[in-house]
């Protein structure tokens, strides 16, 4: 069975846009979320664009700031520092990856925590480690979201995660290993964990027969085809994460979008199964909208 994030993401804006609704009816100034960008990457630019469609359509102010790739660290720090300090702002993010020449360890960490909608400021990442309630990562916040609404339960289960990245593959690994911090009478988002988690990763030995032993395989490793038939059990659920261009004269635009896993050959294999596009991608972009509008509360005290 396909997990249809798109449909899923497009159910979470209209519960976002209702909750939107009432608050502007209550006469409160919708969340307001600010994205840089830096540079012209296509990738990063699609994503930004993506962004900033999700914020109008669930009635979110959204301003972009477009720099160049000239842009020198310190003029960045300021802008950063310019919108930890603009009231007008709830959350933000500076879209990664950054050029070469700025620091993008320097740039998190010079972002307010209370405005990281990205949940990736040390601070937050250090909050989801310990299992505390935190701005948690969107793309790993968007897969528990996705099991969660299809009713997949974790506890107990062996979830291998491919790929270690700060973005994806910690925190996936913390929010899945963790004991639940809230225990909700419906099998809420945050209910979910308490599973044996393995994360692997480019030095892994043996990862065939890692993944032949998983009931949930998360791949986020970037490598088109990395996970194929032969390394996935019968039943097996799995997540791609992978958002990956490659090449295709039939396309106008020149080039397809495939994920990591060798999806046509590893479907038939699964109970559940993320398509690319439209699986984790449109998920990352609603929790990004669920961060948002959680920062406006706690920033406005507004009771959920
Ligand atoms: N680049 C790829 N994914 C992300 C993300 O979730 N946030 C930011 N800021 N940059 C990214």
């Amino acid at each position: 069975m396909i997990l249809d994030g798109r449909q899923t993401a497009a159910q979470i804006r209209e519960e976002i846009a209702a909750e939107v609704s009432q608050l502007k009816q209550q006469g409160l100034r919708p969340p307001h979320l600010a994205v840089v960008i830096v540079g012209h990457n296509p990738a990063s630019e699609t994503y930004v664009a993506n962004k900033e469609k999700a914020c109008r359509q669930v009635g979110f102010d959204v301003t972009r700031i477009a720099l160049e790739a000239s842009v020198t660290e310190k003029e960045l720090l300021d802008v950063v520092g310019r919108l930890n300090d603009d009231d007008s702002i709830d959350g933000f993010i500076v879209q990664l990856p950054l050029p070469e020449h700025i620091s993008e360890e320097k740039v998190t960490r010079a972002i307010d925590y209370r405005k990281d909608v990205d949940g990736l400021h040390p601070y937050n990442v250090g909050l989801t480690a310990l299992g505390q309630r935190s701005v948690v990562s969107a793309t790993p916040k968007g897969i528990r979201e996705l099991l969660a609404r299809y009713r997949i339960p974790t506890e107990g289960k062996n979830v291998v995660i491919i790929g270690r990245s700060n973005i994806v593959g910690k925190p996936m690994a913390m929010l899945l290993m963790q004991k639940p911090y809230l225990q909700l009478p419906k099998m809420s988002a945050s209910a979910l964990g308490n599973a044996t988690v393995t994360l692997c990763h480019s030095k892994t030995r043996d990862l065939k027969k890692i993944c032949l032993g998983a009931d949930i395989i998360i791949v986020a490793a970037g490598q088109p085809s990395l996970l194929t038939a032969d390394m996935v059990s019968d039943g097996a659920v799995v997540i791609d994460v992978g958002i990956n261009r490659v090449e295709d004269a039939t396309q106008a635009r020149g080039y397809r979008l495939v994920g990591d896993v060798d999806f046509s050959n590893v479907a038939p294999k699964c109970s559940y199964i993320t398509p690319v596009p439209g699986g984790v991608g449109p998920m990352t972009i609603a929790s990004l909208l669920q961060n948002t509008l959680q920062v406006y509360k706690d920033r406005l005290a507004v009771k959920s």
